[in-house]
């Protein structure tokens, strides 16, 4: 941490799809503001129509209360300045939680660009610098945008989640780290 993830390859840096040099680092605390309006903003693109009324309603209280209990999990991408996206692991030292795939969320108005590759490869590194040789997370079943990026990126469906059955899980195997 940082991890500066180069522009896209084949756009010039002055192409309006690039977004540049994507910088991915832990969430200040100056930043709760910002990182509130595009975390809600990517929630609402995932679930709006998918979960219940009194969840969607709920939504801005349940990001001021994760910002309250996870924020030092938090990792941003910021591209040309502006926090495009985050993810978040479970508990380092979790036996079952710290190779969990928490979070990750993409600004709707800057997908598509990459940004969620980028913090998807510095969740895994993050995962295996702890020492942990695969990963997992779990994604609603109707999300299928989601599980195309994950199977995009390599990650496999490993069936049900058996405390959910909106849920289905995903793992990838990591190179050991040293
Ligand atoms: C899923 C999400 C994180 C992807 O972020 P992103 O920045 O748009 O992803 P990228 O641009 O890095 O895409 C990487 C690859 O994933 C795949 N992919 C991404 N979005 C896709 C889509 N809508 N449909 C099909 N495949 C898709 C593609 O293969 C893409 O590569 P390509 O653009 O070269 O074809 C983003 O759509 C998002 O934030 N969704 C809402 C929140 C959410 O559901 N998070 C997951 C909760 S478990």
């Amino acid at each position: 941490m940082p991890i500066v993830v180069p522009g896209l390859p084949g756009l010039s840096a002055s192409h309006p799809a690039n977004p540049g040099s994507i910088l991915i680092r832990p969430v200040h605390p100056s930043e709760r503001g910002a990182f509130i309006g595009m975390a809600l903003r990517s929630w609402r693109d995932a679930y709006l129509g998918l979960l219940p009324q009194a969840d969607i309603d709920d939504a801005p209280a349940m990001m001021a209360r994760a910002w309250d209990k996870r924020q030092a999990a938090f990792r941003v991408a910021v591209a040309d300045g502006v926090i495009a996206g985050f993810y978040s692991l479970g508990e380092a030292g979790h036996p079952t939680d710290a190779n969990y795939l928490w979070h990750l969320y993409v600004d709707p108005m800057l997908q598509r660009r990459g940004i969620g590759r980028a913090l998807n490869a510095a969740a895994l590194d993050e995962v295996a610098s702890r020492g942990a040789t695969a990963a997992w997370l779990d994604v609603h079943a109707a999300n299928g945008k989601a599980r195309a990026f994950y199977r995009a990126l390599g990650w496999r469906d490993a069936g049900p989640d058996p405390d959910d059955p909106d849920l289905v899980r995903m793992d990838i195997a990591l190179e050991p780290k040293q």
